[in-house]
């Protein structure tokens, strides 16, 4: 670690260095919530500003202007990947991502790609230098990745799924198929999250969201392996946090899949999460988005029991347990972000 990332407390809690203070940093801090964002995306598509070097750098900044957050994270997407893929990809109004052609069947899977980010991606990469340069070392940037099968779900299903029965019967059902797929998406990650490690994020979050639909049997049979290949090949010499939700019943194994720090939702007790994992990794959670649409005494409530749950052992990152909310009004994200540092100071 340079000099100057030895005085990020979010570096330093990743590593379980003692801090000054908790840092904080949001998942989804750059988005619908902040009208800034909102007036940028009436004259630009979603894909246009991820595609945009100087529209995702200005985006990415928006909320570090505004809070004193310890990080930030690139603006981008975890299905950026599926179009160099070979997947055409759309975001639409209400549905959010589809894929028009899923990938279903082996003879699929076999015309998929796996992507060159330098030359597929380089919109991304040059997003990561501009940040890097307009941040001054202020604090650490982020990239971010999904896992295996967080992206199989939507590569198999088009879009968000309630129950995963396309992903499921997959995996249950043809398992050569499945293994040729987990195996394409795990080289697609790897390349994509150390082709941004080079481009210079500071730290990287493995997102595997959707992984909470898996029996715990399953997790370990079908994911975990691939999970862990991931991790075992992304470049360490960044911190990596590696993130699910409704993880409750498989947290011995997402550590074991590996990364520096694990994210929690607000489905478990921080307390107990870190408990059952282990102090020998750091942690990052919890508090429930729609806290955030209440109200400060709420809010200040629910972050003193968080804190008090990670009980200023080093090594806790502040976070929600899943991205911010559109309806979350940013003065509520400005007095977590300053009550959090209050009542954390040591
Ligand atoms: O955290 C950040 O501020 C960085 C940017 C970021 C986005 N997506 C921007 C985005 C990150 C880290 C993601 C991750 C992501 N994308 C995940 C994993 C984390 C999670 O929230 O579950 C997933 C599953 C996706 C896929 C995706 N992208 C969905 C399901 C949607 C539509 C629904 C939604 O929540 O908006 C998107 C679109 C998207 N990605 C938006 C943003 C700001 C909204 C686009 C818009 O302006 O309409």
């Amino acid at each position: 670690m340079k000099e100057s990332e030895k005085r990020s407390p979010f570096l330093m809690a990743c590593y379980r260095k003692p801090t000054a203070y908790t840092p904080i940093w949001l998942m989804r801090q750059a988005g619908r919530y902040m009208k800034e964002y909102r007036a940028l995306r009436k004259r630009f598509s979603f894909l246009e500003m991820c595609k945009n070097p100087e529209l995702a750098s200005t985006v990415t900044l928006l909320p570090i202007e505004k809070f004193k957050l310890d990080a930030a994270i690139i603006f981008a997407d975890i299905l950026l990947p599926l179009e160099p893929m070979g997947i055409e990809l759309e975001f639409t109004k209400k549905e959010g991502p589809i894929i028009r052609h899923p990938i279903r069947e082996i003879k699929q899977i076999k015309t998929l790609r796996a992507i060159e980010p330098e030359e597929d991606l380089p919109f991304l990469l040059e997003a990561i230098r501009t940040v890097r340069k307009e941040l001054n070392g202020k604090i650490p940037l982020i990239g971010f990745s999904g896992a295996p099968f967080t992206l199989a779900s939507y590569i198999i299903e088009g879009g968000h799924s309630k129950d995963y029965i396309l992903t499921k019967g997959l995996m249950y059902q043809d398992r050569t198929a499945w293994d040729d797929l987990m195996k394409k998406i795990s080289e697609v990650v790897i390349r994509y999250l150390n082709a941004q490690i080079r481009a210079g994020v500071q730290a990287v979050q493995l997102f595997d969201t959707w992984a909470g639909c898996l029996s715990p049997n399953d997790y370990e049979e079908y994911v975990l392996p691939y999970a862990k290949k991931v991790i075992e090949r992304v470049d360490r010499s960044v911190p990596l946090i590696h993130f699910a939700t409704s993880s409750s019943a498989f947290l011995e194994q997402m550590k074991r899949a590996g990364g520096d720090v694990i994210g929690v939702d607000w489905r478990i007790d921080l307390g107990e999460a870190w408990a059952r994992i282990g102090y020998n990794k750091a942690i990052q959670g919890n508090l429930d988005p729609v806290i955030l649409l209440s109200s400060p005494a709420l809010i200040e409530k629910e972050v003193k029991r968080i804190l008090d749950g990670a009980g200023k052992r080093p090594g806790h990152i502040f976070n929600l347990g899943h991205g911010v909310l559109p309806e979350t009004p940013a003065d509520h994200v400005a007095f977590l972000v300053e009550t959090v540092h209050r009542y954390s100071a040591r």
